[in-house]
């Protein structure tokens, strides 16, 4: 796991940057969801305004995370690098500030939802200390 020094800076997403990060998960080939709208992030944004991480480069939005917390658990959502950045250690660095972001905020357990079927995945989270739990599944309801 690529340890050195934030191979590009980390920051809070404003809502200018908002188009970009749709821009990126399309480009990033991330598993489309409901919440992949403009609406859906200004919400995220106006309850949290800390939770949606962005690596940027040359005013490129290159790397995300959402490391959200809601009281009782850390979770992280749409971990996504654009493919020209990858293995480079940008989603690492995206995970580390998150978690560090959420354990000053009072987490003590992180989960991350992960198909499946998806061996970069899969190896990126075991690669970084997280592991497939055993016995549970997630149970979901679309509104
Ligand atoms: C998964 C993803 C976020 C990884 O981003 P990244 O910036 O390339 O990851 P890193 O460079 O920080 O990788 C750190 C380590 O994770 C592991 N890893 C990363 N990509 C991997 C892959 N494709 N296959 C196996 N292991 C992988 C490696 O151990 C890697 O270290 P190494 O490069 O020294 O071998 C990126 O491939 C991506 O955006 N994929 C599409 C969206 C997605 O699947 N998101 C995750 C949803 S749960």
């Amino acid at each position: 796991v690529n340890t050195g020094p934030p191979p590009s800076p980390i920051r809070l997403a404003t809502p200018d940057t908002f188009g970009r990060v749709l821009g990126l998960w399309l480009a990033a080939d991330a598993d489309p969801t409901v919440t992949d709208t403009i609406d859906s992030l200004g919400c995220l944004h106006a309850t949290d305004p800390e939770a949606l991480l962005i690596a940027e480069e040359n005013g490129d939005v290159i790397g995300t995370l959402i490391a959200a917390w809601n009281g009782w658990r850390g979770s992280l959502y749409r971990l996504a690098v654009h493919p020209r950045r990858r293995r480079q250690g940008v989603a690492t660095c995206l995970v580390r500030e998150g978690e560090r972001r959420l354990r000053d905020r009072g987490a003590l357990r992180i989960d991350a939802i992960i198909a499946d079927d998806d061996p970069a995945a899969e190896g990126f989270w075991n690669a970084n200390g997280y592991a497939r739990q055993q016995g549970r599944s997630r149970f979901v309801r679309n509104l």
